[in-house]
């Protein structure tokens, strides 16, 4: 598929509460050569512009964490012509400077994940850039339309699907980390090996355990706050695909580019 021919140049990766913000929406079962994405894949328009959006866990939350098919879903969206994408995840906060319904968008990543394919990379010396693993541009785009957005902080992701013990998130939160969540990588290295810019905009929904008082971070709090932030979510998404920047010329599209790249890049 040509760009020009493209099914949509933007992609929503979150929640299923995210259905329902795209206008006219249709569904295009897209077969990848690493399998299945989370779901039939939804392309409606938002803002004018045509938006993919996946839903991470699958229909009914079918999977968990570790087990999606990150590569699947990174490929069936650039398959449809996507080369920005938006992905919203809920978080635990580790340091006194966020609190619980604060939204984040983060600047740096730290991968304590343990057992999953982060590369579409098999052969050959592929060796990407990802010092700055969200897109700078895609960043500053979504702080621009959330002026109460928290602009930075650093999100360890962990393999799940249990959350941390105390002794755990002490830790995080003793290297400066500020968030932790359980879906952000591979996710953000496999748009940049897709050529897309991605940025995250985490919702806090509970400290850590090492701050948490009580019982520590339990499921039901961490999808009850995220269910409660999903309208303003929803708004702020609006916002941002309205006002997106050119990927034209980004360095997330063209740092690749006189490399050999060992792996197709559809659409
Ligand atoms: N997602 C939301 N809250 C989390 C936490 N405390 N740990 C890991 N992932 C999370």
């Amino acid at each position: 598929m040509r760009p020009d021919q493209a099914a949509a140049d933007v992609a929503v990766i979150g929640g299923s509460g995210f259905y329902s913000f795209l206008d006219d929406p249709r569904e295009i079962v897209v077969e990848t050569p690493y399998g299945e994405p989370s779901a039939p894949i939804s392309v409606g328009v938002v803002a004018g512009r045509s938006v993919a959006f996946v839903p991470r866990h699958g229909a009914g939350h079918r999977f968990p964490p570790h087990a999606i098919n990150y590569r699947a879903n990174a490929w069936a969206l650039r398959s449809l012509g996507v080369r920005q994408v938006v992905a919203p995840c809920a978080v635990g906060g580790l340091r006194s400077e966020v609190a619980p319904g604060d939204v984040v968008v983060p600047d740096q990543l730290v991968d304590r994940t343990q057992r999953r394919v982060q590369s579409f990379v098999e052969s050959g010396a592929v060796h990407l850039p990802f010092a700055d693993p969200y897109c700078g541009r895609l960043r500053h785009a979504v702080l621009a339309a959330g002026p109460s957005l928290v602009d930075g902080g650093t999100m360890v992701v962990i393999e799940g699907p249990r959350f941390s013990t105390r002794a755990e998130s002490a830790h995080y939160a003793a290297q400066g980390w500020t968030l932790i969540n359980m879906t952000g990588h591979p996710e953000a290295v496999l748009a940049r090996e897709m050529r897309q810019c991605y940025a995250a905009i985490a919702v806090v929904t509970d400290m850590d355990a090492g701050a948490e008082e009580g019982e520590g971070v339990g499921q039901e709090e961490v999808f009850a706050r995220f269910a409660a932030n999903l309208d303003r979510l929803r708004g702020l998404l609006t916002d941002v695909i309205a006002t997106l920047p050119d990927p034209d010329g980004c360095s997330c599209s063209t740092w690749a580019d006189g490399l050999e790249l060992t792996y197709d890049i559809p659409g």
